[in-house]
């Protein structure tokens, strides 16, 4: 079934959490390695607006219906980062405009030419670059749906679980659009599978890997997927990709956990 693009704008929202009582963090505080995690994130959430000014410079920005749900999708995320600070505010980690600048101006002179680089190569290959924009998606918001997951299990917080829980219904949506799109758009055409499937062996890392320093990728990793558990899911999530066509044994994700010394090689 293709996606719906008109219901999900009419029904994109905010995450609620007036109706959530978060002084509950205050007598039952969430551990330091969940609040590590979830600064990670949150940072990565709230950088969703600069993803988006890379992917506007592409063939991607010409397609009305790729544009509406990014549009929609920038402001989910978005809210996304603001539920995650109040939580880490409540436990005194700092947050807000200062944290956000402090992200952005450690990226230096390749993330200012980014855009440049970005809009050369995918103008170049035209059309079948969504293809890859939107496979590189699904397979992102797999992720983000997958750690928000594990985070719930392993903290085991009520509110932070409902909080999470709100979140990852909303990644659900991501994918859905993502997925069904890099489907329509891989199965069409031979050539942007051999592209796609190039681009992401070469340059697709774990989300947030780009933006955020090597420890912290390396702690979040360890603690949502360390262990058998954590390798097993790592796995679901490869062998979602696996259905892409033409993507067929990538294993991205497990070779993260093996980069990044999670697991051995
Ligand atoms: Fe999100
Ligand atoms: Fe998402």
């Amino acid at each position: 079934m293709s996606f719906d693009i008109d219901q999900y704008a009419q029904t994109s929202s905010r995450i609620r959490w007036d109706d959530l009582d978060l002084t509950s963090f205050e007598t039952q505080p969430l551990s330091e390695d969940a609040l590590r995690c979830l600064s990670y994130m949150s940072d990565v959430e709230t950088h969703t607006v600069c993803y988006l000014r890379d992917l506007l410079v592409t063939p991607s920005h010409a397609d009305p219906e790729v544009t509406v749900f990014l549009t929609m999708w920038n402001l989910e995320e978005y809210w996304h980062g603001e539920v995650l600070d109040e939580i880490l505010e409540r436990h005194g980690v700092p947050t807000g405009p200062d944290r956000t600048k402090a992200v952005r101006s450690r990226l230096g002179w390749k993330d200012r030419l980014a855009p440049i680089r970005q809009s050369l190569l995918a103008n170049i290959i035209g059309e079948d670059f969504i293809a890859t924009h939107m496979a590189w998606g699904a397979i992102n918001e797999w992720c983000a749906h997958s750690a928000y997951t594990r985070l719930i299990g392993s903290e085991n917080h009520p509110v932070l679980t409902e909080i999470l829980k709100r979140i990852a219904k909303q990644e659900t949506r991501h994918v859905a659009f993502y997925n069904s799109q890099a489907r329509d758009r891989l199965e069409r055409s031979r050539k942007a599978q051999r592209i796609a499937r190039f681009a992401l062996n070469k340059a697709w890392g774990i989300v947030g890997s780009t933006i955020m320093p090597a420890p912290e990728v390396k702690h979040m990793l360890n603690y949502l997927y360390g262990g058998e558990e954590g390798l097993a899911e790592v796995r679901r999530i490869d062998a979602k990709i696996d259905a892409l066509p033409g993507q067929h044994g990538l294993h991205l994700v497990e070779k993260e956990l093996i980069k990044y010394g999670i697991i051995a090689a």
